[in-house]
């Protein structure tokens, strides 16, 4: 993500002029108040995406160790996706010259009773973070931050990763029901082939067991 921010808002400070002291006061007030919420909405963002790291990872090990080798790839490759926003939101406010600490993340969820638990328990994750992201674009909106910027582009790919989410648990459904896993693994392996990148199954160089 190319980060290039204009500033452009004459308009915003052609009405600050004509604010009276008192009324200049609180809006100085409400203003750092936005500024303050918005820093901490960036750095529970920025927790959160480290944390969808962990747990996809947690995830891929449970996958990998019970013999879905396939959607195991799956979930590492993701892990590394999540990764990647939070270091895009880090890079994010490190451009704008805003306070940027490194991410707090507590141990995730990684035992699982069926591979149907574990694709549920993503999609809830995925439709978290959707929650969360539109608070934070909001309130990069309002306070009228160029950092809207990111979280406008970062909504667009995160509507479309729980979308693909959710239609991987459609697609386990379908055959969960009809008893054929294997070709489930096998419709998830071809989806990650597509990017080749995952960490999982992935042997180092000279170890084959
Ligand atoms: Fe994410
Ligand atoms: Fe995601």
């Amino acid at each position: 993500m190319e980060l290039q921010f204009k500033s452009s808002d004459s308009d915003r400070l052609e009405q600050k002029k004509e604010m009276m002291p008192k009324e200049k006061k609180a809006h100085k007030a409400s203003m750092e108040d936005m500024e303050e919420k918005l820093e901490l909405l960036m750095q529970k963002q920025i927790d959160h995406e480290f944390e969808n790291a962990r747990l996809y990872l947690a995830m891929a090990i449970w996958c990998q160790t019970n013999g879905y080798t396939e959607t195991a790839k799956f979930f590492s490759g993701h892990a590394l996706e999540e990764r990647k926003h939070g270091m895009d939101f880090i890079n994010s406010l490190i451009v704008m010259e805003m306070p940027v600490r490194q991410p707090i993340t507590k141990e995730m969820k990684g035992d699982y009773e069926n591979l149907e638990e574990v694709l549920v328990d993503a999609v809830d994750r995925e439709v978290m973070t959707s929650i969360m992201i539109g608070k934070l674009h909001k309130c990069a909106i309002m306070q009228g931050s160029l950092l809207s910027r990111v979280t406008e582009e970062y909504i667009e790919e995160q509507y479309e990763e729980e979308q693909l989410f959710k239609s991987i648990l459609n697609l386990f459904k379908l055959h969960k029901n009809k008893d054929s896993l294997a070709s489930f693994e096998s419709q998830i392996g071809q989806l990650t082939e597509r990017t080749g990148k995952y960490m999982i199954g992935k042997l180092p160089d000279g170890l084959h067991v």
